[in-house]
């Protein structure tokens, strides 16, 4: 149904209406519609441009429209071209002509990208306040596991002995980028464009600074073709998404690797675990194999909005009706993968037993064996090519570092004496590396003391 009369004679085609109306998807903008549309009604009636009596029954209206969308009374419209239009005619409807008065000043580009923003601005809230819940999750569970030694690979081969509670770390240390992302991105979704019109403001004595303070912005956007044009927050938040999903996806990763036979570094609870339709005894990581391959749907999200964008001229332009799509699927996808991640993770038994026998295998301490030669005197390049060349002898006799006694390992060089074994012990090995930022007990104890009181100063930025 047109609901635009005036210039047009004819309705618009089905399938072209169907193809055009954005309803199905930009239902859910109805309460910051709303929102926007009650602050925009009271600078109205403050600018002497509608009555009191129009003010008042426009408010009660919208209210009553509200509440009523929550409680499910009222429905959605696919008749309705868009979220903006069906509050309209919804308000015109109950209100009469005070309805009518609404639209005064004000465009659906402005409207449109109002509601964009207020919502963009409302997820990534939404969003820091769940990677913050995530963050003590990981925190919680590296205090319990800063002595449960495993191995720290590179290539996917066994490197150097690391703990548990510093390989969380590393993902606590990305998330916490993450965060400070999404916090950049708020802090300059701080503008409001209502009141940029259809592109060039308008001829009605408007107070942008009151409908920009009353919801929720530092001020109002300075140029009113930039208001209707920009969806640089969209992008943003697209970003952030996309970048924080990639580490999780990481994360995930290794859970699945990790919970693998082979690994059996961590046993997944039943809770986030499927089974197979036809092998009984199957126990899938699926959440942790979805967060991954969902990794991948945010991406498209990011890279549909960028090229949806790249192309069109100033100012509004029916391409950006897309937005949405990309951006509420993102949102979506993102808050419901972390939820289920920190499920997955808070319930998950790391397997203490398997990975310190793995952490034992691998000549994993043949750096260090190299290093104790070092100390003795002789020069790392040498050092490297004598353990290279016991590693080698050990292959030969399926025996490890450890396992060689002093005179095998005298044939290799004299400087070899009975505190080498000392050297070569996983646990003074890690003792060892206290470096900042390194794995040792005391310096994972420092790092977790550092990264708390960088979220606590984080949270306040955004509280
Ligand atoms: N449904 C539109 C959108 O989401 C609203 C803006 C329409 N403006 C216009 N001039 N057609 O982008």
């Amino acid at each position: 149904m047109k609901v635009l009369k005036g210039r047009f004679e004819k309705e618009t085609d089905l399938e072209a209406h169907a193809f055009n109306s954005s309803i199905g998807v930009d239902f859910r903008l109805y309460e910051v519609d709303i929102k926007g549309s009650l602050v925009h009604s009271e600078m109205l009636f403050r600018q002497g441009i509608i009555s009191k009596e129009d003010f008042e029954k426009i408010t009660k209206g919208l209210l009553t429209i509200l509440k009523d969308i929550k409680e499910g009374a009222l429905t959605i419209d696919y008749g309705a071209e868009d979220i903006h239009m069906f509050v309209e005619e919804e308000l015109t409807k109950r209100v009469g002509d005070a309805g009518k008065r609404l639209h005064t000043s004000r465009s659906r580009n402005d409207q449109v990208a109002l509601d964009v923003k207020l919502y963009t601005r409302e997820k990534c809230k939404e969003i820091i306040k769940l990677l913050f819940n995530l963050e003590d999750v990981l925190i919680d569970l590296a205090k319990d596991n800063l002595d449960t030694i495993m191995p720290g690979y590179t290539h996917l081969q066994i490197a150097q002995p690391v703990t548990l509670a510093h390989h969380l770390m590393a993902y606590v240390q990305m998330i916490k980028r993450d965060i400070e992302r999404f916090k950049d991105a708020y802090l300059r979704m701080s503008t409001c464009p209502l009141g940029a019109g259809a592109l060039a403001t308008t001829t009605y004595n408007i107070d942008r600074d009151f409908t920009a303070k009353n919801l929720g912005f530092d001020s109002p956007t300075l140029n009113s073709m930039d208001s209707v044009s920009d969806r640089d927050h969209v992008l943003e938040i697209l970003f952030n998404i996309s970048t924080f999903m990639m580490h999780l996806s990481r994360f995930s990763e290794e859970i699945i690797l990790f919970a693998s036979q082979e690994f059996a570094f961590i046993s997944l609870d039943e809770a986030y675990s499927t089974g197979s339709s036809i092998m009984p005894q199957k126990k899938n990581p699926d959440m942790a194999e979805l967060i991954r391959g969902k990794c991948a749907r945010v991406y498209g999200n990011l890279n549909g909005a960028m090229t949806m964008l790249k192309g069109i001229p100033l100012c509004y332009n029916k391409d950006m009706q897309e937005d949405k799509v990309y951006l509420f699927d993102s949102v979506d996808t993102c808050i419901l993968a972390t939820k289920v991640f920190m499920g997955m993770v808070k319930t998950m038994k790391p397997n203490i037993e398997r990975m310190n026998e793995m952490a034992h295998k691998g000549f994993i301490n043949a750096t260090d064996m190299a290093d104790y030669l070092v100390k003795k005197g002789l020069a790392f390049r040498d050092a490297y090519k004598i353990t290279g060349e016991l590693v080698r002898y050990c292959i030969d006799k399926s025996k490890s570092l450890n396992e060689l006694d002093l005179s095998e390992l005298k044939t290799f060089s004299p400087l070899f004496e009975e505190d080498v074994y000392k050297y070569i012990d996983l646990n003074y090995i890690l003792a060892g590396r206290k470096i900042f930022g390194g794995p040792a007990p005391e310096a994972v104890k420092k790092q977790i003391e550092i990264t708390e009181g960088d979220l606590k100063k984080l949270k306040k930025l955004v509280d």
